[in-house]
């Protein structure tokens, strides 16, 4: 057997250091939480031997899917490292100073705290909420500031692979217009929030014109901040609602949509998926990822079934139950399929010509 690459090494030592500081983070946290806001506790999540054993399972596939496809050429191996480090490092104190308004929050179960200049009307009332407890919900430039750390965190250093997983289903949905060449493609990334998603396709088709839309403009900003610092064309940032989003009819070849559906009651995202069916034009793809279900991975039960009470997350428990298949085919996709990596579902769907 030949012995793995150094970037194969460096790439496994970034990820199981990523996994460390997750645990070791969330254990800190929790520490600090039952002693500081007892009172904000949710009880113990018993997590047992075989629930670990799954949880590593899946992570080592996830690692292993990511490297592969980076080494079939699906995106370039520097995607593995890719992450604002040097940002991060510096953002992560602010990640500490938030805990303690987040554990006054769960304590007291107040989950519609959010800035007082935000104009309500301007959002759908389900939006104005604190998702995850998190700060001023979705709406201020505190809670964008921090929103990547506290993903990774949740994770535990698995979120970007998990997000990467929509680029091979991506790619092959794009292949007849990539090897026309006629034309020139356009994707959208609906609820692109901090942008990681549209720098990912960015860096794995290179060649495409980009837009991603979402509704909070501090995280637009964020995303504005962070593709800019990287290479590549300017990518079109749109503040707006899923569910009525401002492009002409049938004028992208792809759509993406990342973590989306599962903050959405079940008529907003019926209305999202009917949405991203009006935009793309006949034969083009739409790639969704989100939450893993129940029905499809009923040996991860206990972590969904925890999730929502630990976090605010209250359309998560309707998500992890409803028929995605269903929904896509009534807003009129075919050939839908799906995959499941660790935490995260993979579909894609074909809008027929
Ligand atoms: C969990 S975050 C996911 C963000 C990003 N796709 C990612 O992978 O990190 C959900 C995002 O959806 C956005 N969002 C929620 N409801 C929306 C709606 N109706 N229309 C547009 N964006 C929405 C939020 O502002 C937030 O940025």
């Amino acid at each position: 057997m030949a012995a793995p690459s150094l970037s194969k090494i460096a790439y496994h030592t970034l990820q199981q250091g990523k996994s460390l500081a997750g645990l070791a983070h969330k254990e800190l946290s929790t520490r600090l939480m039952e002693v500081f806001a007892p009172e904000a506790s949710t009880g113990n999540f018993q997590i047992n031997q075989s629930l670990i054993k799954e949880v590593r399972r899946s992570i080592s596939n996830l690692e292993s899917i990511d490297w592969k496809e980076a080494e079939e050429g699906v995106y370039p191996k520097s995607q593995l490292f890719e992450a604002p480090w040097l940002e991060w490092a510096k953002k992560y104190p602010l990640v500490w100073l938030d805990m303690p308004q987040t554990w006054q929050r769960r304590k007291k179960n107040q989950t519609r705290e959010i800035p007082r200049d935000i104009n309500e009307d301007d959002y759908p009332d389900y939006y104005l909420q604190n998702f995850h407890h998190q700060t001023d919900g979705y709406l201020s430039e505190n809670s964008a500031e921090i929103y990547d750390i506290q993903v990774e965190i949740l994770f535990n250093g698995t979120a970007d692979s998990m997000r990467r997983r929509v680029l091979a289903p991506l790619k092959r949905g794009l292949k007849k217009y990539l090897s026309e060449g006629s034309k020139k493609v356009k994707i959208l990334d609906v609820a692109t929030g901090t942008g990681r998603t549209l720098q990912q396709i960015q860096s794995a088709l290179p060649q495409v014109e980009l837009y991603g839309l979402d509704l909070s403009g501090s995280y637009l900003k964020q995303a504005s901040k962070y593709l800019s610092s990287r290479s590549g064309d300017l990518v079109q940032l749109t503040k707006g609602n899923a569910e009525n989003m401002p492009y002409l009819s049938e004028d992208f070849q792809a759509l993406t949509c990342v973590y989306l559906l599962h903050e959405l009651p079940r008529d907003a995202r019926q209305n999202v998926l009917n949405e991203c069916f009006r935009l793309l034009e006949p034969g083009g793809t739409l790639v969704l990822a989100d939450s893993i279900q129940i029905g499809d991975s009923p040996k991860f039960t206990a972590i969904m079934e925890n999730f929502h009470k630990i976090f605010h997350e209250p359309y998560y428990r309707d998500y992890i139950v409803d028929d995605i298949n269903l929904k896509l085919e009534e807003s009129g996709f075919s050939s839908i399929t799906s995959e499941s990596h660790f935490m995260t579902k993979v579909w894609k769907a074909y809008k027929p010509i």
